[in-house]
């Protein structure tokens, strides 16, 4: 298991942490300067940030490796998409339950009353339209009042003033039904936000489980060790005990307020959500404070990306249940790409009526979480010769084997969801199908020059032979 200072350790004994001792102000000077870092792929450190007593760190998770390394995987074995996906869908079979512990470090300082401020913070402001400084990092924590158990997520929170924030919850997110639930019960809702916590746990918290399952219990199963709980010193959620601070605070639903951020997909997002108050501010003696630079930035699309493989799973499971003759499927969700699904379907096809039709009826299917016209924009489909996860080659089979314009399919005026902020008002946005397919009639004169036999030939098994021969 590897904690969120272990992370921050491993990375600096890489050299792959950068220091930055001037003082930065965290009005955009520091995310321009967090920008360069992370544009190199390494985390950084700024110990010194104007008008607070917090160093803030980040960049901790900007490539899939870290991930592994945060996890507990050794840095010399190699770690990529295909074993961190294998790990969450393990953990998501095999959670293990938290442990509660009588005291925390993320306690050793317990700020209340007037003394909690935000302002103590080193919260950035990220782009020239934002409404003010986010928090980008916090897993956010409440309770659902039906079942008892808590909801943990990832929420941009909006600082205010040194009392009040806003805690932003999209319309897929589980903390806008507990919003819903406690504002018609008239009950008061405590929320707590823990900034700077194990990596397993910020990896749970940004994947969208199912309501009913924890993401303590997975983020327990994915680091092999549970999570540490303390309870709050002003309501009874439990917090994680090694966070690096922790705000606890209280929902009020009286007043709501419009918050804009640079978001992951590259374009700004207005959303609205109600004000908490701040009850208590608790910290580690010399915390550091975590920060996630928003917009569409390596770490933030990283850990979206991560959080988004159960969806991808699904949307395959679901596509490939109903639709037999694929042979091939590359669905990809990447907030690099834009907020919006991007399909590569490979078949055999025995017409040339069929991509078509596959495509119209791919966008009519639904994805295991959402309609699949809702959240994807382009589907290509491509021969079984086409390697359907490399673009590269689905790239030279659109611009090689498509003469007819009807393969470009444009479907207009179909209904979007909110990330796409492209779509309009009452009219949706465009789909776009591609068949790539080769037109039957061209089959002889488009075919793929092969080499007979190269898919069973090694080139290791001829140089063994050459260096023995030698010996
Ligand atoms: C850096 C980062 C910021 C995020 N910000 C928000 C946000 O402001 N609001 C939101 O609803 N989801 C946000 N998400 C996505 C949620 O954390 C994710 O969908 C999570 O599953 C929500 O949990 P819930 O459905 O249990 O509430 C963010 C994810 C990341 C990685």
């Amino acid at each position: 298991m590897t904690d969120f200072r272990s992370l921050a350790g491993i990375l600096e004994n890489r050299g792959e942490l950068v220091r930055i001792s001037r003082e930065v102000d965290p009005r955009f000077e520091m995310p321009a300067l967090m920008e360069q870092v992370e544009r190199q792929r390494r985390a950084f450190l700024f110990e010194r940030v104007k008008g607070s007593p917090f160093p803030v760190i980040g960049g901790l998770l900007n490539r899939i490796e870290c991930y592994g390394w945060g996890i507990g995987e050794p840095q010399d074995k190699p770690f990529g998409q295909a074993e961190m996906d294998l790990r969450i869908e393990s953990a998501k079979g095999s959670s293990l339950a938290p442990v509660t512990v009588e005291q925390g470090t993320c306690q050793e300082v317990v700020l209340t009353g007037e003394q909690a401020r935000l302002g103590l913070l080193p919260v950035p402001t990220f782009f020239e339209h934002d409404s003010g400084p986010f928090i980008t990092s916090a897993v956010g924590i409440a309770r659902n009042p039906a079942t008892g158990e808590q909801n943990v997520g990832i929420y941009r929170t909006l600082i205010i003033d040194d009392q009040v924030m806003v805690v932003n919850a999209s319309s897929l997110s589980d903390l806008r039904r507990l919003y819903a639930q406690a504002e018609q019960s008239g009950e008061p809702m405590d929320l707590a936000l823990a900034i700077g916590v194990e990596p397993a746990l910020l990896v749970a918290a940004s994947c969208k489980l199912p309501p009913d399952q924890s993401e303590i219990g997975v983020a327990g199963a994915l680091q092999g060790r549970p999570i540490e709980l303390v309870k709050c010193r002003t309501n009874d959620l439990m917090v994680p005990a090694n966070a690096e601070i922790v705000i606890e605070g209280r929902v009020d639903f009286s007043q709501r307020i419009e918050n804009t951020l640079g978001e992951f997909a590259g374009q700004y997002g207005p959303e609205t959500a109600p004000v908490s108050r701040v009850t208590a501010i608790t910290h580690r003696r010399d915390a550091m404070f975590y920060s996630i630079l928003a917009g569409k930035n390596p770490e933030h699309n990283t850990l979206g990306a991560v959080a988004t493989y159960s969806i991808q799973r699904a949307i395959s499971g679901a596509l490939r249940a109903k639709f037999p003759q694929i042979r091939g499927l590359n669905v990809f969700l990447d907030p690099g790409l834009g907020a919006m699904v991007h399909l590569v379907i490979s078949i055999s096809k025995q017409d040339d009526a069929e991509p078509a039709q596959l495509i119209r009826d791919v966008f009519a299917a639904h994805g295991g979480f959402f309609p699949m016209s809702h959240i994807t924009k382009r589907v290509i489909v491509v021969d079984d010769d086409i390697n359907v996860h490399d673009m590269r080659d689905v790239d030279w089979a659109i611009w090689s084997r498509v003469a007819r314009a009807e393969k470009f399919m444009v479907i207009p005026d179909v209904e979007s969801w909110e990330l796409e902020r492209c779509a309009k008002d009452g009219k949706g946005s465009l789909r776009v199908g591609i068949d790539a397919t080769m037109d039957m009639e061209d089959r002889e004169k488009l075919m793929r020059p092969l080499i007979p036999g190269a898919d069973v030939v090694r080139l290791e098994d001829y140089l063994k032979a050459r260096k023995q021969t030698a010996a």
